[in-house]
């Protein structure tokens, strides 16, 4: 993996200051000129290319793309804060973002902005609370044991791809979860109706200029009829479920409760079908890479992997991890916050565009202009973290943590559009990593080359090859 140098006391140095004449405030640095041909090295090579912005030019960088059209790139825990958590009134989802997010989850929560989304979020929030979340784990650790006992079938020493097994383990969470439906097999329709959505959704967000929708090109044509089964198939289960309500302890039963507490209305089905959407693609992705860095992380470091099986052994004593038990499961939980930091799924925030004029850390930010929070950059940052790029995670002990700005880690985001998973994703990951660690001992294979394909997720582009052995 490439490393990453920063240094934001040279970058300082190098500041050019642009004043706009707005109360003469400075415009944050950047490179001269428009960067539109320079775009494909931020499409292609983000982290490298954004690394050398934020070497040159510091925390905060102005990067004209072309007339009209400038974006920022913001690095500093105080900018995330600025825009995220204290002024989310000020900035928005922009719809170079929202649209191909749409054009999958529909109005979903993810792909929504002002009083609409404020509704949905509402209404969305009691699913997601604790108390709710108890009968969940039943069945995410049912399905880890499931994976587990296809692992005791195989012959010891088998190379396999960790990557594809996350992603299908946490897809068969979230159906089970989500309404009590697997829909991880390869022939599920809805699985692969997504797959299929979701590949189109990164090609256009790469693409800007790719023809429009409704032309129809084999690749608009598929896409069309991937979501028209998408929708057709998630409409049905919302329409039985409504029609024949049975007793399941899944989200759905929830979310078809939900009344919003001002008009004491609930979610339309063509509602729940978008949100439902929005759950399975946010839900699951994430947590999977998640996972499947964590593996590689603890691969290449065997001390942390044996720390991490003792405090599993003391606390477990070889049962299954509880609801009860997963909070004592500390240090298991320090490796995973530091694998997210280490190896986060996504490289920024979604982006944001500014709604009015404003001001951030003394320069001046132009109505319209789009910024990429660099979460990424910001967990390596050196000023709030030492020796960013050693995997360390005893940097997640209460008493470091603790010394940090809150802002310099934001793992599941921050402000009103925090994750609404996040307990949920925290629940599901402790349980697997812990289940996992248990019964096998994860090896990666030799010399494999492992690389960051930054499209969209940052998944590894050839996979993770491991062999798991059975502890005796
Ligand atoms: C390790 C796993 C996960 C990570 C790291 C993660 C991270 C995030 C982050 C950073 C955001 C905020 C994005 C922004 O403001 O730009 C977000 C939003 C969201 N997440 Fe997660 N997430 C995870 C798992 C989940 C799960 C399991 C679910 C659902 C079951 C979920 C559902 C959502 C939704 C619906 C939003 C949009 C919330 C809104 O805008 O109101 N996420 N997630």
């Amino acid at each position: 993996m490439s490393e990453i140098k920063t240094s934001s006391t040279q970058a300082t140095k190098k500041r050019v200051k642009h004043r706009n004449g707005a109360g003469n405030r400075p415009l944050p640095p950047g490179p001269q000129g428009y960067l539109l041909l320079k775009l494909s090295a931020l499409q292609h090579r983000p982290i490298e290319y954004l690394s050398s912005l934020w070497w040159e030019y510091g925390d905060l960088v102005r990067l004209p793309i072309m007339p009209g059209f400038t974006m920022f790139f913001a690095v500093h825990p105080e900018a995330a804060e600025h825009i995220l958590s204290q002024h989310p009134d000020r900035y928005v989802k922009p719809d170079f973002f929202l649209k191909p997010m749409g054009l999958v989850q529909g109005k979903g929560l993810f792909s929504s902005e002002g009083e609409y989304w404020r509704k949905q979020r509402r209404l969305m929030q009691p699913a997601f609370q604790q108390k709710q979340l108890v009968n969940l784990q039943a069945v995410m650790l049912h399905c880890v044991e499931e994976l587990l006992r296809d692992w005791e079938s195989k012959p010891d020493g088998e190379v396999f791809d960790i990557a594809p097994a996350m992603t299908q383990l946490t897809l068969k969470i979230l159906g089970l979860t989500l309404f009590s439906i697997d829909i991880s097999e390869e022939s599920n329709r809805l699985g692969q109706a997504l797959r299929t959505a979701l590949e189109y959704v990164y090609y256009r967000l790469n693409n800007p200029l790719a023809l429009a929708t409704w032309i129809l090109t084999p690749r608009n044509l598929k896409f069309h009829q991937a979501k028209q089964t998408l929708d057709e198939i998630v409409l049905e289960i919302v329409r039985s479920r409504r029609q024949n309500p049975i007793d399941r302890p899944d989200l759905l039963s929830i979310l078809l409760t939900c009344r919003d507490e001002e008009t004491g209305e609930g979610m339309s089905d063509r509602e729940l079908q978008d949100e439902i959407i929005t759950l399975i693609n946010a839900g699951h992705e994430t947590t999977a890479t998640t996972l499947t860095w964590t593996w590689y992380l603890l691969g290449s470091h065997p001390d942390i992997m044996a720390k991490m099986q003792d405090e599993i052994q003391t606390v477990l004593h070889g049962s299954p991890p509880t609801l009860e038990s997963l909070p004592q499961l500390q240090y298991t939980r320090q490796v995973f916050d530091e694998s997210i930091r280490f190896c986060p799924a996504g490289l920024a925030m979604a982006p944001r565009v500014a709604l009015e004029d404003d001001e951030i850390q003394g320069y001046f930010i132009p109505k319209g202009a789009t910024f990429i929070i660099g979460a990424y950059f910001t967990w390596r940052h050196p000023e709030f973290w030492d020796n960013p790029e050693q995997f360390n995670p005893d940097r997640f002990l209460p008493e470091c943590a603790d010394r940090r700005p809150k802002f310099a880690y934001l793992p599941f985001g921050a402000g009103p559009h925090t994750c609404i998973g996040k307990n949920y994703a925290l629940i599901e990951s402790i349980t697997i990593l812990a289940a996992i660690v248990q019964r096998f001992h994860i090896e990666l294979l030799r010399n494999q080359t492992i690389e960051i394909d930054p499209r969209f997720t940052l998944r590894p582009k050839y996979g993770i090859q491991v062999t798991a052995r059975k502890r005796h």
